[in-house]
């Protein structure tokens, strides 16, 4: 399929210049927002699959309808992946059987990725994987990393990849990375050509636009 998706356009011309100081903010005032009782229902039946299983963790943030979560419990599997996502819709998607070490969860990660640090998850991988760009310089919040919920999310630890089409997202996190762990992510383009991890991976390369994935290692805090 041929796909026409136009590259972000923002008004930032590089990095939000504020965002140092919301990622200050996010270290000094842990989030209290109450959790949602039923992403505290949906957690409840998560942690109670992992625990069947007794194998290392994989975490897809943000999964969409569910392909990436597939294609990593095929490729690892000797893992247990948890897809997660807040779009029922999404979820609801038919794109097969799950394989048995994979599950697909319905849960705002605001609040997920909360109760699993405090339940002790230690994801031995964690992909988030073109999560939304909200690109307007005033929508820094929303972006994960200009976000309260920002130093939980890279608490959990584990080997940690992002993937954007949008450049600035990228080293926005790597910096705000650098900023709470002291550790320097490393950001490279890639090329997927045909090999697909997600919906909207295929769609903007086959658009043609660049794609950016950032890794880091990340200590379990
Ligand atoms: C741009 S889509 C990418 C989906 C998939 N990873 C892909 O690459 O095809 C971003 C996804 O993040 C989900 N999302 C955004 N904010 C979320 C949140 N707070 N909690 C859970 N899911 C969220 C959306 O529902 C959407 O499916």
């Amino acid at each position: 399929m041929q796909h026409n998706s136009r590259p972000v356009i923002s008004n930032q011309p590089g990095p939000h210049q504020e965002l140092a100081r919301y990622v200050s903010r996010a270290q000094a005032h842990p989030l209290r927002k109450p959790i949602a009782e039923h992403t505290q229902r949906n957690f409840a039946l998560a942690a109670e699959w992992l625990a069947g299983r007794q194998t290392p963790l994989i975490l897809d943030s943000g999964c969409g309808v569910g392909i990436s979560t597939r294609q990593l419990a095929e490729q690892f599997p000797g893992h247990a992946i948890i897809g997660i996502d807040r779009s029922e819709d999404r979820l609801g998607r038919d794109h097969g059987d799950l394989p048995a070490n994979a599950l697909l969860v319905r849960a705002d990660l605001v609040d997920f990725w909360r109760l699993a640090h405090q339940a002790g998850w230690a994801p031995e991988y964690h992909y988030v994987l073109y999560p939304n760009p909200y690109p307007k310089a005033g929508h820094l919040k929303m972006r994960w990393h200009g976000h309260p919920v920002f130093p939980t999310l890279l608490a959990l630890g584990g080997r940690f990849e992002l993937r954007s089409n949008w450049p600035i997202y990228v080293e926005e996190f790597a910096l705000a990375v650098a900023q709470v762990t002291g550790k320097q992510a490393s950001i490279t383009e890639i090329a997927p050509k045909g090999d697909y991890l997600t919906p909207f991976e295929a769609k903007y390369a086959q658009s043609g636009q660049a794609l950016w994935c950032l890794r880091v290692d990340l200590a379990r805090g």
